[in-house]
């Protein structure tokens, strides 16, 4: 196909339109040189990358186009020289510069030449010095071929190089004569560099328009495919309109706005005076940055980074709103850039490097827009929009405040006057709001309104829809609703919803009031991310249909995108069913648009039994009511709506998350003072909004409630009583608020019982972190006793005077509700209270911190703790942190219960195991059906759910005493939701029975039921349905199988191969489980020796195509647990890696594994200090059904204990290290230390000592005969670490460690491979 004539778009600076952009414009820009610039020689400079892509490319064209332009003009042919230089920042050097210089000197060229710059910035900058310095300057052309390039370096004249001292201390202002930007080029930009360049195309938006923001904003996923996964249809696509993708078209607005913003601000002040410092938004704190890691981290990486903390200094200050701040970190991590140091991506790149607050402001000191030693930064006041037209003047104080990772919290100043304070608003207030406000005639203003993903996804889009025009008031605390009264038109391009599923649920009813535009079909699109494309809308779309409406799916079915075709009738009326056993959203998108309806009131008919979350539902159908339509609720589930339109109230305040309000609530309490939440009240529907009355009225405050409002003042500091019993099951999330202030309680008569009980929260050991294990931690640290009991925690109170503050602060568990509670007790304890990670608050109040200070009256200071410490924190994380044990050992005749979420296979894997091991299979479902006589969904509808979940209990308890033996009986995936069942397990249990929690990735399970259209769909998501019951499930076994098929789609059909192997290798688990044990793992004397291969990987998943050549030749892997490290792209927990690891072990090598912990001490990771971490990774490793499991002797006894308290059928190594050699083998101490492993009765001891000279060697072997001649039927491994030790590694029969050639660390000093150990035998003849 012959080249199209490009279509170009053209952008002015200095006067006039020298910057030209499109796709695939060679042949135009040769042309237009060749013709309005005349040469006799024109150079191109280019890298070696763009070498191999584009300059065959290139010079094809410029010799056609030479050609063409010559003979129309009748001149001579002008020459094409070209220069490649290497690749990096180290070419922008003074050494490059003289040898391009020597080049262009070499070949004859005289004044009479124009150069070409294609690269990046670092040929842009170079190769532009050189053409304004070679001849007292020649013409030159830039062709940026990075986005940084193109919307940065290209424009404005600025050219440079390095210096080993600096960067570009040496330069010149020398203008292009042209910019050429082909967007084509960027498709072959590595992905790091175009992500690289997206900063700055988001910064220049950021401070200078809102609506090319917007266009950012929403489209992130277009942008990044238009140049990571371009379509190629046609040659040359994009080059004319006609072959442009829609996201090409995208592309070329967002970049060619920002090239329009740096050319404006360039012409009006090209050397850089005043405005052109607005362009270093970002790059003040960017730059300090960039001063500490680079080259680890791009420029632009580092300046994501910097715009929102200099952001979050103009919200320190009051200039910004959190709305904007929040729009900004969204729209940053839209495109794949970091937005703190902590990232995961950052800590890729920099590894452990810590930048302090001091080292930055350091490098701060030496900004060049600094006057004198006054820092200044550009201070945005909202999106598109900076406070000044030049950077401001900040203190150090508050940068420092802002940089630093920690907070420390003082005691509050006494006896301050009553305050007010709004919370943030509930996230389903604020939904609701924004869609009542809109749909409603007139102007509304709320305030409190949440400032959320989901909340600014919702504006966005009813902004789109024209449903009505919003502004903010009051630094965003008042938003301004203009609402249309229900009028709405088809919006230009989709509503693209990323993932906020209120906001897919609500605006797909809004939709379809849609009425149909001028233009032919022309339709509304809803869609969504990734995630939001599996999540269900199907009951909602399946009654709108029923009612007329038209909504198709355009990808799979049941999910987003929608296609809603307008109708001039828009919702039609009458009668709706809808299922509502699923989710009361469904209820609710309604609900609210139902008063719309053109032909017939609505009457919503609620059918399929139970109605989920009705409390959501009366929240709508009140908030309605606000805004003057009045439901009207019959019986039967059923609600009829009048029609007619939303009257907007001229106020309307959103209530505020009762969660959030207990923490200022709980400061005038603690602080004997006054706190006034004017947006919550007795009315409010939220359990934890009964915090005020139920908890701190009884422990002594002064509770003064309105409907709409709550005002408590605190008794005098230190007279908060304690809560001999609280129920907190209708508050969860404000046990955290309770336990501090419990924390600080005193008796009302001295002496008397100051302990506060706080029960119904055994959910909170399933949140963000083990929320009790963490509060009793970290309030032990002030030094406040508590303990815990199944259903929640009792806390003693404690004299404030002499609580203590942690020295090395708070541990926040990144959980906001944790740092926000111990906040609150900061404020009486004596000395000033260290919160680190106070970024975790940002999940529910990023304003937290900023509100504690200017709206609480509190004191707050910067503190730099230095790096966090490598700590596993293993036993806080993790919900199964030190359960108790559950008595005695499995055994191996016991029936095997398999519990486990729907979807893990429970019937297929039950049905499998029954078969293996040759016993009868039952399956609880079906014996509850066949016993009563019904079919279970027959038995809900008719008795409810509670019954049903009793009834299961029951009928499991049957099963289990008629088959305690010889049996596998599969449960129903929610059996562990009811008490009386978790008991029965555990019961179970206790008396030697096993109980097996078969997991599969959540993942998984979700892709496989969604793909299975016969079960019904869960009313909530399978990941809250798994949060829920993690808990429980691991509390209810005592073992667990990962299933690991990592490409295993469907459970039975087609993936048969990967199922075979998933079978074998729970086969062989089984074995474990029930087999019984080797009466003796050695040969006879004399037999070959045995090896186990140590992993010392952080992740075995890499090498698992080298295992086998690995493995090769070793008995046994020993999997080195301490060492793993959860891996970037695993989203798990430490434990679920782990678990992953051993599965995938299992399933690529048949050998048996040796699973070990190994503590620092004994020549490990494994901190010390961390023993219940260590001690429940033992308890995981046995449940997971390892062969070996490695205990080190040293360890308490009574932690050996529980660990031994499971053993069941795995094998026990008994081990010690003697890692600084102080013990000799014939001493009595290694004889103490043998006696005290024999003393746990392993399997297999293991003793380690450090050879210091070749005869420990001798001993160590002597050591093993005496006791091998002993103790014949337990092996024992002993050797010697370190170079003088390797003999005895030779010498060692029985299950030596070695290492491989293909390894990339020794387990151990002095470990040799197996076949050195091999050949050194040969060789001393054994
Ligand atoms: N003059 C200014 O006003 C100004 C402004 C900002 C930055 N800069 C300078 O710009 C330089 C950084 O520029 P950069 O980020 O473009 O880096 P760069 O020039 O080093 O390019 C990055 C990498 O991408 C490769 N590459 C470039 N285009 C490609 C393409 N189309 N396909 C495949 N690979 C491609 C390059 O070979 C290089 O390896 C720095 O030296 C900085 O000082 C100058
Ligand atoms: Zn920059």
């Amino acid at each position: 196909m012959s080249h199209p004539n490009p279509h170009i778009d053209k952008v002015s600076i200095l006067g006039s339109e020298t910057i030209a952009l499109g796709f695939h414009i060679f042949d135009y820009l040769l042309r237009d040189t060749l013709t309005h610039f005349k040469a006799s020689t024109y150079v191109v400079v280019t890298d070696v990358n763009l070498q191999k892509l584009y300059l065959d490319r290139f010079q094809t064209a410029f010799h056609k186009i030479s050609e063409e332009v010559s003979s129309a003009s009748g001149s001579a042919l002008p020459r094409l020289l070209t220069y490649v230089i290497p690749p990096g920042e180290e070419s922008k050097s003074r050494a490059v510069k003289a040898e391009i210089e020597d080049y262009f000197l070499a070949q004859g060229c005289t004044r009479d030449t124009l150069v070409f710059a294609m690269g990046g910035g670092v040929i842009g900058d170079l190769v532009g010095f050189v053409a304004a310095t070679f001849m007292r300057g020649v013409p030159f052309v830039q062709i940026p071929t990075t986005l940084l390039a193109m919307v940065d370096s290209s424009i404005g004249g600025k050219t440079a190089i390095d210096t080993p001292q600096a960067k570009n201390p040496i330069g010149a202002f020398w203008q292009p004569k042209r910019i050429f930007i082909d967007l084509s080029m960027l498709e072959t930009l590595p992905e790091r560099e175009f992500v690289n360049g997206m900063a700055e195309v988001i910064k220049t938006a950021a401070i200078w328009n809102q609506d090319d923001f917007v266009l950012l904003e929403n489209g992130a996923e277009a942008i990044r495919d238009a140049v990571l996964k371009p379509v190629r249809n046609v040659e040359f696509q994009g080059a004319t309109l006609d072959s442009r993708t829609p996201a090409q078209q995208l592309l070329l607005q967002v970049v060619m706005a920002s090239v329009a913003v740096k050319s404006y601000v360039v012409t009006h002040d090209e050397r850089e005076t005043g405005m052109r410092g607005l362009l270093n938004f970002g790059h003040s704190i960017g730059h300090a940055i960039e001063g500490l890691v680079t080259p680890k981290l791009l420029h632009g990486e580092c300046v994501a980074i910097g715009m929102i903390k200099e952001a979050e200094i103009a919200r320190h200050c009051g200039f910004l709103s959190q709305v904007a701040v929040g729009r900004l970190t969204r729209c940053i991590q839209a495109y794949g850039l970091p937005v703190t140091m902590e990232d995961k991506f950052v800590k890729n790149y920099i590894g452990n490097q810590y930048c302090s607050v001091d080292q930055l402001m350091q490098v701060l000191r030496v900004d060049k827009k600094n006057m004198g030693s006054q820092k200044r930064i550009v201070m945005l006041s909202g999106i598109g929009q900076t406070l000044e037209q030049k950077p401001s003047n900040i203190s150090d104080d508050i940068i420092r405040k802002v940089l630093a990772a920690a907070t420390v919290v003082h005691p509050r100043p006494i006896n301050l006057p009553p305050v007010t304070l709004s919370p943030p608003g509930s996230k389903s207030i604020s939904n609701r709001a924004l869609v009542l406000a809109a749909l409603g005639q007139g102007t509304c203003r709320l305030t409190g309104l949440l400032h959320s993903d989901d909340t600014q996804v919702m504006l966005t889009a009813l902004t789109k829809l024209g449903a009505a025009t919003f502004e903010w008031e009051n630094n965003g605390d008042t938003l301004v609703v203009h609402g249309n009264g229900g009028k709405m038109q088809i919006p230009d391009s989709e509503l693209y919803l990323g993932n906020a599923g209120t906001a897919a649920r609500f605006l797909t009813t809004v939709s379809v009031l849609v009425p149909p535009s001028s233009i032919p079909g022309q339709k509304t699109i809803l869609t969504g991310n990734a995630r939001m494309k599996q999540r269900p809308i199907a009951p909602l779309v399946e009654a709108l249909t029923a009612n007329g409406s038209e909504l198709k799916y355009m990808e799979s079915k049941g999910c987003l995108p929608l296609e809603v075709t307008p109708f001039s009738h828009g919702l039609a009326g009458g009668e709706i069913q809808l299922a509502a056993s699923i989710s009361s959203q469904y209820v609710s998108s309604i609900l609210l648009c139902a008063p719309y309806a053109t032909k017939e009131p609505v009457t919503l008919v609620l059918t399929g039994g139970q109605v989920i979350s009705q409390p959501y539902i009366d929240m709508t159908i009140a908030m309605m009511k606000s805004f003057g339509v009045e439901v009207e609720a019959l019986p039967n589930n059923t609600y009829r709506i009048p029609q007619g339109s939303y009257v907007n109230p001229a106020e309307y305040l959103v209530e505020a998350d009762a969660s959030s309000a207990t923490y200022p609530l709980a400061i005038a309490a603690i602080t004997g003072t006054t706190c006034t939440v004017p947006n919550i009240g007795s009315a409010s529907l939220q359990g934890d909004a009964g915090f005020a009355v139920n908890v701190l009225r009884p422990m002594g405050c002064t509770v003064v409630q309105t409907a709409t409002s709550t005002t408590v003042t605190g008794p005098a500091i230190g007279t908060l009583r304690p809560l001999p019993h609280i129920d907190m099951t209708t508050m969860t999330d404000a046990f955290l608020t309770a336990s501090v202030l419990a924390a600080v309680s005193q008796p009302s008569t001295p002496g008397g019982e100051n302990v506060t009980k706080i029960s119904g929260i055994a959910n909170q050991r399933v949140k963000e972190c083990n929320r009790i294990a963490a509060m009793m931690h970290e309030l032990g640290k002030f030094g406040v006793t508590t303990s815990e009991f199944d259903d929640g925690i009792i806390v003693h109170g404690h004299d404030i005077a002499s609580l203590t503050p942690p020295k090395d602060g708070v541990k926040c568990y990144d959980d906001h509700r944790v740092a926000m509670s111990f906040s609150v007790l900061a404020n009486v304890v004596p000395g000033g209270t260290i919160i680190r990670e106070k970024k975790c608050v940002e999940k529910t109040w990023p304003m937290w911190w900023d509100d504690l200070e200017s709206k609480l009256g509190g004191r707050a200071t910067d503190v730099d703790l230095g790096a966090p410490s490598e700590h596993h924190d293993y036993e806080v994380k993790s919900s199964s942190s030190r359960r108790p044990s559950l008595g005695c050992c499995a055994k191996s005749n016991a029936t095997i219960v398999v519990i486990g979420m729907r979807g893990a296979g429970k019937t297929s894997m039950g049905r499998f195991a029954a078969k293996t091991l040759g016993r009868p299979f039952e399956d609880v479902d079906q014996y509850f059906e066949k016993t009563l006589g019904t079919t279970i969904p027959d038995f809900i509808k008719e008795h409810g759910w509670p019954a049903f979940r009793e009834q299961e209990a029951k009928m499991l308890v049957e099963l289990l005493e008629k088959y305690p033996t010889s049996h596998v009986i599969s449960c129903g995936g929610g059996i562990v939701e009811t008490a009386s069942s978790r008991d029965a397990f555990k019961k179970y249990i206790a008396r030697g029975g096993i109980v097996l929690h078969l997991v599969r990735s959540i993942d998984e399970i979700e892709a496989y039921l969604n793909k299975d259209t016969t079960r019904p769909m869960y009313g909530e998501s399978m990941r809250d349905v798994w949060a829920r019951r993690e808990g429980w499930y691991r509390e209810c076994c005592n073992f667990e199988f990962v299933v690991a098929g990592q490409h295993l789609k469907g459970i039975e059909a087609e993936d048969a191969k990967e199922w075979a192997l998933v079978e074998s290798n729970f086969a062989r688990y089984l074995r474990v489980v029930t087999g019984t044990k080797k009466s003796s793992l050695k040969g006879p004397a004399g037999s070959k020796p045995t090896f186990f291969l140590s992993l010392t990987f952080p992740d075995i998943t890499p090498v698992l195509p080298q295992l086998p050549e690995l493995v090769a030749g070793s008995d046994v892997i020993e999997l080195r647990v301490d060492l793993l490290k959860v891996p970037e792209s695993f989203s798990g927990s430490f434990r679920d890696h782990v678990a992953q690891q051993v599965s995938l072990l299992r399933r690529h090598s048949d050998l048996p594994i040796l699973y070990t912990v190994r503590s620092i001490s004994q020549g490990g990771q494994w901190p010390d200090k961390d023993i219940n971490g260590m001690v429940s990774l033992l308890k995981d490793g046995l449940e997971w059904g390892v062969e070996y499991l490695d205990i080190e002797i040293g360890l308490p006894r009574a932690d050996i204990d529980e660990v031994l308290s499971r053993r069941g059928q795995t094998l026990i190594v008994a081990s010690f290290h003697d890692c600084k050699g102080s013990i000799r083998w014939n001493s009595d101490a290694m004889e103490a230390q043998y006696k005290l492993a024999q003393s746990i009765s392993p399997d297999v001891v293991k003793l380690i000592g450090t050879a210091k000279t070749f005869k420990d060697n001798f001993e160590c072997a002597e050591f093993t005969a005496r006791h091998s001649a002993k103790d014949e039927d337990l092996p024992l491994i002993a050797l010697n670490m370190g170079a003088q030790g390797q003999l005895s590694r030779v010498l060692n029969n029985f299950l030596t460690p070695v290492t491989h050639e293909l390894m990339p660390v020794k387990a151990a000093p002095g470990q040799l491979t197996a076949n050195e150990i091999l050949i050194a035998r040969q060789t001393i003849g054994l």
